[in-house]
């Protein structure tokens, strides 16, 4: 398996991202920026989820903005909850993670919900001590990790969401009318949210500032087993870890034995599960991973983290979280709306549930870039094998020299369909340097304009993965590029 630092190293080399603000000493961490190629695949990656899940399932999908009221986090739950467990040293005043510090010293996990009092017994009973000044360790605190703000002269609080999906339960009641809904009714949004990690870490995987592709469906709690589209998916497969033991089995077996408790979660976990196969990781090293009530968010009362084995751990992908009605009662109390809704299948007042996709996108994306990495020792190359739809550029224009009759051509087919697709030209450089580059930031294809163009009209394509080379006829280049940037 390749390694972080090499992936992170390829990610400098190549514009896939990069710290922030690098070219300053004092740039805070936990920012980092997506580059031409890394922001392309990005783009392609939030296109595949819009086409397996948002249009695939009819949501609806809004942009809303990333500073919200005071108020919408009073009733969140966030102002209140939504914190890291610290240990502020009382001498040198480092802070650490208490939870990660306890892991790392005792070997114990300390669950989401373990109470600072219960922390502060692991500290004292394992003598745990300042790693900087050697001072003991007493007592853990709570740091809120919201970034607040303040907005005009009189410098009003608000914060900077940490979750898109708050916008989405506050724009529901205008959401649901206006697209004259039905239930279940999925919303979906893709944007920023901002959280002030206390330890932010490795690039993408835990970030300050980061992206967000969230669904939440309402949905009628009393209707949780009638949704007709899980007959869809009931046959997929899905891998489910419960406590220590881990299953494969089909949506209809988890929902017989009740892993999954409703139809409904059966039938959105399954179209997730299918949407990351179209990613190209290996399913394989994919799990469900059921959380015990101490490991849920403060929110949510069912929770499976759907999670992918990389170079570093299992890392969570998507929160996937029943959270009851729990997000529109609190905003109706607090912002005295009324928050039910007519269901127009069942003719019933309700207050509708939600159960959310909630996906960190730049987590997936070092993920896929870690599954495609391909050292090629046999051809001394590295191959990045991204899905065609995935890649940062769908193929590159080549002059096989340079011989003003071959970049003429060259440049024809370039700027014949450039505003069609992705591609790129690239006339510099020996022809095998040339393919190594592109190899490398996953060019799928490479076209190459060569001597026997000019008199039969075909070009050879390069295959990245095969090596292989065929010849096509010019004409042919579009429908050949439309096809291979489909999934
Ligand atoms: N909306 C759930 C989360 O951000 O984790």
């Amino acid at each position: 398996m390749v390694s972080y630092d090499r992936i992170a190293k390829l990610s400098l080399e190549r514009g896939f991202y990069f710290p922030s603000s690098e070219i300053y000493s004092n740039a805070p961490a936990g920012f980092w920026e997506y580059g031409p190629n890394g922001n392309n695949i990005k783009n392609k990656f939030i296109e595949l989820w819009r086409r397996e899940l948002v249009r695939r399932d009819d949501m609806v999908e809004i942009d809303g903005a990333q500073i919200m009221a005071k108020n919408v986090f009073v009733a969140s739950g966030h102002i209140d909850n939504f914190s890291d467990p610290v240990i502020v040293c009382g001498k040198c005043k480092s802070i650490l993670r208490a939870d990660k510090y306890i892991l790392e010293k005792t070997g114990i996990n300390v669950p989401e919900r373990m109470s600072n009092n219960e922390m502060d017994k692991i500290l004292n009973q394992y003598n745990l001590k300042c790693p900087k000044c050697g001072l003991l360790f007493q007592k853990s605190e709570q740091f809120n990790m919201m970034f607040k703000v303040g907005i005009g002269p009189n410098n009003d609080e608000a914060y900077l969401r940490p979750e898109t999906c708050q916008s989405i339960f506050v724009d529901f009641n205008r959401i649901f009318k206006i697209m004259r809904g039905k239930l279940p009714f999925p919303i979906a949004q893709v944007g920023k949210s901002f959280r002030n990690e206390v330890a932010p870490r490795q690039s993408l995987l835990r970030l300050r500032e980061f992206y967000q592709a969230e669904i939440e469906i309402f949905c009628n709690p009393n209707q949780l087993d009638t949704i007709s589209k899980f007959d869809e998916i009931q046959d997929t497969t899905l891998t489910i870890m419960e406590g220590t033991k881990v299953k494969k089995l089909t949506a209809k077996e988890a929902l017989d034995t009740k892993i999954i408790p409703n139809k409904l979660i059966a039938y959105y976990l399954s179209i997730l599960n299918e949407f990351y196969e179209k990613t190209g990781i290996d399913m394989n090293q994919t799990r469900f991973r059921k959380l015990s009530d101490q490991e849920k968010a403060f929110y949510a009362t069912i929770a499976f983290d759907f999670e992918f084995n990389t170079s570093v751990g299992w890392l969570e992908l998507v929160a996937c979280n029943y959270r009851s009605n729990f997000d529109l009662s609190q905003h109706s109390k607090i912002s005295k709306e009324k928050m039910e809704i007519m269901d127009p299948v069942t003719n019933e007042k309700v207050l509708p549930h939600v159960f959310e996709l909630s996906l960190g996108i730049d987590r997936s994306i070092y993920s896929i870039l870690e599954q495609s990495f391909k050292e090629d020792y046999e051809n001394n190359r590295v191959v990045l094998k991204l899905k065609p739809y995935l890649a940062p550029v769908l193929a590159a224009i080549l002059p096989l020299v340079k011989k003003p009759e071959l970049e003429e051509i060259a440049k024809n087919i370039y700027y014949n369909l450039k505003k069609d697709f992705d591609i790129y030209y690239d006339g510099s450089g020996s022809i095998g340097r040339r393919y190594r580059r592109l190899e490398e930031i996953g060019v799928p294809f490479a076209i190459t304009v060569d001597y026997d163009t000019p008199n039969d009209r075909t070009v050879t394509i390069r295959d990245r993965d095969t090596m292989e080379q065929r010849r096509i006829e010019i004409k042919d280049l579009k429908s050949f590029f439309e096809k291979n940037r489909t999934p």
